[in-house]
């Protein structure tokens, strides 16, 4: 993997995380193309940016917008549970076009931007690693879930590169209690994006994507390959959340599963 890439494509660029990164990341590769489904706007301090529109459920139009890209930092699709065929045609259907016109478009590097609804219902009664048990728990969890699976069949069948990295609660501050445990600063998240890219050899591991927090149950020793450690506490904002909230009953999901308040959706609901 050269040190700076030739052309990095954010999708999601219009979203939270994409539109933090897509201003943060400019040295990184020498063009960023950037895409999401909703209407981009031109950059104003990046001339050499690329804007393309494009469904992710779009074969036709991924294979368009992969083309000539040698990094993939993968914000787009649906980012919290919704209808059956909302998750489908986003994060299901769109990450088969992601991987596969990755493939052909001899793409070797992707930062997967999965969740830990992906193993949601598990207790939070100890510390997990990257070998924690596939439990979603929702159907954007088991989206998730499938995105894995996808990554490591392309990675050992056609050696492209993917961090799968279970975002917990990517936020400017932590808005709770539970994000005193689940909370990953925007600054840590960049400098992740910028290790994934800039790492000799990346594999395609699992890593947590949370900040250095007092409270944190996510052990990401697997990928201390990496040099990444995020700098950032929740702690840091403990006072200024009891001043505004009621803590939790430590009976409350929000302190007994991994996915917090997931765990308990009516996943019916959004199909009736
Ligand atoms: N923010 C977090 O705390 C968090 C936590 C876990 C996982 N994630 C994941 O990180 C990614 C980015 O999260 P975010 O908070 O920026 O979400 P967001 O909703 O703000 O951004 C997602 C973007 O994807 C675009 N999109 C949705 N469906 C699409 C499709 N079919 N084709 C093309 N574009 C499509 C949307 O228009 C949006 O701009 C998501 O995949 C989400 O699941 C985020």
């Amino acid at each position: 993997m050269p040190k700076k890439l030739n052309r990095l494509l954010i999708t999601g660029a219009s979203g939270a995380l994409g539109s933090h990164c897509r201003k943060h990341l400019k040295g990184i590769a020498h063009i960023i193309r950037v895409t999401d489904k909703l209407k981009l706007r031109a950059s104003e301090t990046n001339q050499s940016e690329e804007i393309m529109s494009c469904d992710l459920s779009n074969y036709e139009a991924v294979l368009e917008v992969t083309k000539g890209c040698d990094g993939i930092l993968h914000f787009g699709g649906q980012a919290t549970e919704a209808d059956w065929n909302t998750v489908r045609d986003s994060n299901i259907e769109g990450l088969y076009n992601l991987y596969e016109t990755a493939r052909i478009n001899g793409c070797k590097r992707i930062f997967f931007a999965s969740s830990i609804h992906a193993i949601g219902f598990h207790p939070l009664t100890k510390t997990i690693d990257d070998e924690a048990a596939i439990r979603p728990d929702t159907l954007y969890g088991a989206s998730k879930a499938f995105g894995e699976a996808l990554a490591r069949m392309y990675f050992e069948k056609f050696g492209i590169e993917t961090a799968c990295v279970r975002i917990a609660s990517c936020q400017p501050t932590p808005q709770n209690y539970r994000m005193l445990a689940t909370w990953f600063s925007y600054n840590d998240l960049v400098e992740l994006v910028k290790s994934v890219f800039q790492v000799p050899i990346l594999g395609c591991p699992i890593i947590y994507g949370v900040s250095n927090n007092d409270r944190k149950w996510a052990n990401n020793d697997a990928v201390k390959f990496l040099g990444w450690s995020p700098s950032d506490n929740a702690n840091d904002y403990r006072e200024k959340i009891a001043q505004e909230m009621e803590e939790p009953a430590s009976t409350s999901d929000d302190f007994n599963f991994i996915g917090g308040p997931f765990v308990s959706f009516d996943i019916m609901k959004n199909t009736e």
